[in-house]
């Protein structure tokens, strides 16, 4: 059976979907079978940093609604394991049955490894969709102890809704902020309970590979994100897999 991951953070533009389209593309390089779903109703972007094409675009409430099947999923044209469901645009986020959201993603299970939510900044409807069929959590914060608070209080929510397995990433983090930031994760894993699963590197490429429209594990891929997303995803597989930062 699949298990469904939730990308998430409170604050807006901390690096969710460069983080999920890294983790998926670093699985679907493995060979395991990954759908990633885009939750950004509205403000869907996730397609661009994994590579997917406009025109081949589906969207989760066309196969929530009965008109498509989770088989006609696109296909991703370099990770034939990859396949993907973007957010609908014409829809407010309040208005997706949530249910028939969970039950679509229950079948997904079936049908995948790992399936990866992405969810929009904020704690409000998008935070819910991506949370509540969530089975295991990524927050993904920035290096600043006011992002890494707030991603513990994203970790707070989840408790109240009884979520567990909820771990941290922190991003575009600098070398030269390395002591600091080891401080404050220290000091977050002690109060919140948080555990750490990543440190990934401020690194152009990210942006770069997007701007191409190419997944940064096929435009650049020995840079030091790159890197980084594999040893998240060997990390997410259960594998011994010390988190260093270079
Ligand atoms: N490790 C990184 N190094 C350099 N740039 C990065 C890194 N991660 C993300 N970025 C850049 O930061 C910007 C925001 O990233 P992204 O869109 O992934 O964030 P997000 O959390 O999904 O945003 P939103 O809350 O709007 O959904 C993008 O321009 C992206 O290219
Ligand atoms: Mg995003």
């Amino acid at each position: 059976m699949g298990e469904i991951f939730a990308i998430l953070s409170g604050k807006g533009g901390t690096g969710k979907t460069s983080v999920c389209a890294g983790i998926a593309t670093a699985l679907a390089e493995q060979g395991l079978r990954i759908l990633c779903v885009d939750c950004d109703v509205g403000l869907r972007n996730l397609d661009i940093s994994l590579g997917f094409s406009d025109s081949s675009a589906l969207s989760f409430l066309d196969v929530c609604e009965g008109d498509y099947r989770l088989e006609d999923a696109p296909r991703h044209p370099a990770y034939p394991n990859l396949f993907f469901l973007t957010a609908p645009m014409n829809r407010a986020t309040e208005s997706i049955d949530l249910p028939s959201f969970s039950s679509m993603l229950r079948r997904a299970k079936g049908m995948f490894d790992f399936i990866f939510l992405d969810a929009p900044a904020g704690v409000d409807a998008g935070f819910r969709l991506a949370a509540t069929p969530g089975e295991r959590f990524l927050l993904v914060t920035g290096a600043g102890p006011a992002a890494i608070r707030d991603a513990a209080r994203v970790a707070d929510l989840l408790e109240l809704m009884g979520k567990q397995d909820v771990r941290l990433i922190v991003n575009r983090v600098r070398k030269d902020m390395l002591k600091t930031v080891r401080l404050t994760i220290d000091d977050v894993m002690d109060t919140a309970g948080l555990p750490l699963t990543g440190i990934v590197p401020e690194d152009p490429q990210v942006t770069l590979s997007a701007s191409f429209g190419r997944p940064l594990l096929q435009y650049a891929q020995s840079s030091p994100a790159a890197k980084s997303f594999r040893r998240i995803a060997n990390r997410v597989q259960g594998f011994h897999e010390p988190i260093i930062f270079r």
